[in-house]
């Protein structure tokens, strides 16, 4: 077996996110669980937030439980986020949903998806820009999707707002640069996470294939763990990537 068939775990920069405070949307479990770990290995005070913890969710994080797919959640949510960090200097709109619909996609399924993969990131950006704009770093992230360029059917409405929310980041990353504030994308391939396992399984069931012969597909040989996609946004929201706005980081095992 090749090393690329397992996740190698990657020690933090120590101190690297030291002082910095951060709000990870969907940080329950999966890659925003993973991610708010890695924030605050770093040294980042983090608040993860998600309707529900799990037992993923990090100890070290403040959890703020609430739904983001309206305007007052979004509003809430960052008015207590600042209530317990006195600040913000990231933001990671991670959180998002898809759900699969064989035949065509009702109204208030199209309606759900834009509520939450690409409302609430609006919205949330939104309301913590003035706390955003305070900090001498900062950052924010939008996670999507490779289904955004390639949607199958029963996903479609995932798809479309994804690619919303790319064509978003990168107007907001233009609009807020010269204010200092770094807007980047994550583009993810297929991660084995509560939710990414859950749509592939049906995806891949509908065709009579098996989610581990769908990751066997991947050109680096397996699925995505959490920590790879936890990775590549530390990195976009580190010092080192200082000079990166406006971005796509495609993470994907090369698919
Ligand atoms: N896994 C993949 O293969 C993959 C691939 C490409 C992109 N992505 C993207 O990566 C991000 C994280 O995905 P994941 O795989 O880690 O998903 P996941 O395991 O399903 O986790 C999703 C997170 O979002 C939260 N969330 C969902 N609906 C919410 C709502 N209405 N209000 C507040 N929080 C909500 C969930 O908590 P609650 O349900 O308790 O609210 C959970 O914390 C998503 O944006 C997803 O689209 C994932």
């Amino acid at each position: 077996m090749s090393v690329m068939n397992t996740f190698i775990p990657t020690l933090p920069v120590p101190g690297e996110f030291a002082g910095r405070r951060a709000l990870v949307t969907g940080g329950s479990r999966g890659i925003g669980a993973a991610l708010a770990q890695r924030l605050i290995d770093g040294g980042a005070t983090v608040v993860a937030s998600a309707r529900s913890r799990t037992e993923d969710t990090p100890k070290d994080a403040t959890f703020i439980s609430g739904d983001i797919r309206t305007a007052d959640g979004a509003r809430r949510l960052v008015g207590e986020a600042l209530g317990a960090l006195g600040g913000l200097d990231i933001l990671v709109n991670n959180a998002g949903a898809a759900r699969v619909h064989f035949g065509e996609i009702p109204d208030e399924e199209w309606e759900d998806s834009l509520a939450i993969n690409f409302l609430s990131a609006v919205r949330l950006t939104a309301a913590a820009l003035p706390a955003l704009k305070e900090s001498p770093k900062a950052a924010v992230i939008n996670v999507s999707t490779g289904v955004s360029a390639n949607p199958p059917a029963p996903v479609m409405h995932y798809g479309a707002a994804k690619a919303a929310l790319e064509s978003w980041s990168k107007s907001l990353a233009t609009q807020l640069s010269p204010a200092g504030i770094r807007v980047n994308t994550v583009v993810l391939g297929m991660m084995a996470t509560p939710g990414g396992t859950e749509l592939l399984e049906t995806m891949a069931g509908a065709m009579g294939a098996t989610a581990e012969q769908v990751y066997s597909s991947i050109p680096l040989g397996r699925a995505g763990d959490s920590r790879d996609a936890a990775e590549a946004i530390a990195f976009l929201l580190s010092d080192r990537a200082q000079w990166i706005a406006g971005s796509s980081l495609a993470v994907n095992g090369g698919a």
